[in-house]
């Protein structure tokens, strides 16, 4: 069984699942794609306007989040997965609807490669953090007195617009051995949206390590 599918494997009849963005959520989308297709009944709820495209070219039925009470399964990758299941997320710029939607699940499954596993959240070096655009300059200079060194994401020379027509600063960072207080400290920020750190909130990390897939279940370690 390769990695989605064990993903798949939490899905039932009926659920509603939270689809996440990017390179692993996209293989998970395609293979929930052919399952519906054989005549699994489930509802998505996209996490950018690129994962909802995809599912919708797939035939998988969409909803939103304001139209029902809770979410079954979320799943989506990550960019860096510590020993706790505490994630960075974010590369992708997809992270604000990426926590809503995770915290809105009854289960947050994530599926990352084992080169994601790192010891302290930090490790490679780059959190993002979304902010409104109004206050782009001024998040900036408040983030730089915290311990960050943020700069805005720019793609094809344009400031990269998320999907909810804010923009992001990278923020580059060492290795976070509070990562709760530094989260708190730039979520208190006025015009910052949302940060790439997802304390607390995955359930199951499913691992591919090579040929195996090891799964992960949070505090049982
Ligand atoms: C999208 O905003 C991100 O949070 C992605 O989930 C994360 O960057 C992992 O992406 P890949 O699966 O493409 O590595």
């Amino acid at each position: 069984m390769n990695i989605t599918e064990h993903a798949l494997e939490f899905i039932q009849k009926g659920h509603v699942v939270g689809l996440g963005t990017g390179r692993a959520a996209t293989d998970f989308v395609r293979a929930l794609g052919r399952r519906v297709k054989a005549g699994l009944r489930i509802r998505g709820v996209p996490t950018s306007q690129a994962t909802a495209d995809l599912a919708q070219q797939l035939g998988i039925p969409l909803t939103t989040l304001n139209e029902v009470e809770r979410i079954d399964v979320t799943v989506d990758g990550a960019d860096e997965v510590d020993p706790q299941l505490d994630l960075m997320k974010g590369l992708g710029g997809a992270l604000v609807r990426e926590k809503i939607v995770a915290a809105a699940s009854e289960r947050l499954v994530i599926v990352v490669g084992s080169e994601k596993l790192v010891p302290l959240l930090g490790t490679r070096g780059i959190l993002p953090v979304e902010v409104v655009p109004f206050g782009l300059v001024f998040c900036r200079t408040q983030l730089l007195k915290l311990e960050c060194d943020p700069s805005p994401r720019v793609t094809d020379g344009r400031l990269f617009q998320t999907d909810n027509g804010n923009h992001i600063l990278d923020c580059k960072i060492s290795v976070l051995t509070n990562p709760a207080e530094l989260e708190q400290a730039i979520q208190a920020v006025p015009g910052v949206v949302g940060t790439g750190l997802f304390l607390g909130m995955a359930h199951t990390v499913l691992v591919q390590d090579g040929e195996e897939v090891e799964i992960l279940e949070r505090g049982s370690s």
